[in-house]
């Protein structure tokens, strides 16, 4: 197993390629165990804190099920239960939490949040989620490519829609750090920032990985082995946005139409969920009403097509989380 004793998780860049291939190595031995009913309570008697201030299924969830199957207890801080930015500053509730607790995962805002909360704690703090970077996906990400295609090297995976917030900065890094071949799709005023390109594209240099920015999805998807999106409108955008983001990137949506341009039957669909693919959610229902849609960043029938591979990435999330969590706490 690799070890990452005491260390933050908080963005792949922090990360060489060989310790992010070993929590996924790491992931995939901490699943076949769950799978095998194979008890790996390996972090008995140890306790952990869960700051969410923006909502969450998934991480959550795997947080909490990857902190009972390791054997340790679990507090979980809803976006409105802690004192949290309201009566006390991150860096007063990083020295208090870090004085009980032996990990505390943030969800959050502004990276900044989670980079102060790590200086000021004494234990290892996990990103559940920032604006800029979301690098817990991203290990469930890789994992799942990896058990699709049986390697990471030269995959050739294209990013479809809004390249400039947590998913899209995420999965570039995620991709140059494994040598894989990054495109995002979309239009130039949604490409990654320039420094963080920059600094990917050093990465990438080591490790033969490729990134491209192209603005045709016809040409960003041929030979593409992964189509990956993400919702048009992220946690804490204002809903005034909605309408510039659909006429922007409604061309950019992945349908049936587009997974055919691939030119490779083997090409997979993901997506970090929750996707607003039918109108059965609040939101959903909603916008599509309101501009006359029936589904945003994938239609429906690719969601649910056998291409699909979206609840397996969801499930890879624990597998991953666990994996980072007994890293970093042993
Ligand atoms: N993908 C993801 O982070 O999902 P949640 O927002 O449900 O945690
Ligand atoms: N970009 C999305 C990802 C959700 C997992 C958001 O920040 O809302």
């Amino acid at each position: 197993m690799i070890k990452l004793t005491g260390r933050d998780f908080l963005k792949l860049l922090d990360f060489t390629s060989e310790e992010i291939e070993g929590l996924v190595d790491y992931a995939a031995e901490l699943k076949a165990k769950k799978k095998a009913g194979i008890s790996h309570r390996l972090c008995e008697g140890k306790n952990i804190a869960l700051i969410f201030e923006k909502t969450s299924t998934r991480t959550r969830c795997s947080f909490e099920v990857a902190a009972y199957d390791l054997g340790m207890g679990v507090t979980y801080l809803d976006p409105k239960a802690s004192q949290i930015g309201k009566k006390e500053s991150i860096a007063d509730t990083a020295r208090v939490l870090s004085s009980m607790y032996d990990g505390i995962e943030y969800r959050g805002h502004g990276q900044e949040i989670v980079e102060t909360l790590a200086k000021y704690s004494d234990v290892p703090v996990w990103n559940g989620l920032t604006n800029e970077f979301h690098p817990t996906q991203i290990i469930a990400d890789l994992l799942t490519i990896r058990e699709q295609f049986g390697t990471l090297k030269g995959i050739n995976f294209v990013y479809m829609g809004d390249a400039r917030y947590n998913m899209g900065n995420s999965l570039m890094v995620g991709c140059a750090k494994m040598g894989m071949n990054f495109t995002a799709c979309c239009p130039k005023k949604y490409f990654p920032a320039k420094e963080l390109i920059e600094e990917c594209e050093e990465v990438a240099k080591a490790t033969g990985a490729t990134l491209r920015f192209e603005e045709n999805p016809d040409i960003a998807v041929k030979d593409a082995d992964v189509i990956y999106t993400d919702v048009w409108v992220s946690m804490g955008e204002p809903i005034e946005v909605w309408e510039e983001r659909i006429n922007d990137l409604s061309p950019y949506q992945v349908n049936s139409a587009l997974m055919k341009k691939t030119g490779k039957e083997s090409t997979v669909f993901m997506h970090c969920l929750p996707a607003y693919h039918d109108l059965k959610t609040e939101v959903g229902a909603e916008m599509g009403e309101k501009f006359n849609r029936d589904a945003m960043e994938v239609t429906d029938e690719v969601f649910e097509s056998a291409q699909s591979i979206v609840f397996r990435e969801a499930e890879n999330r624990m597998h991953s989380i666990k994996a980072v969590i007994a890293a970093t706490l042993l």
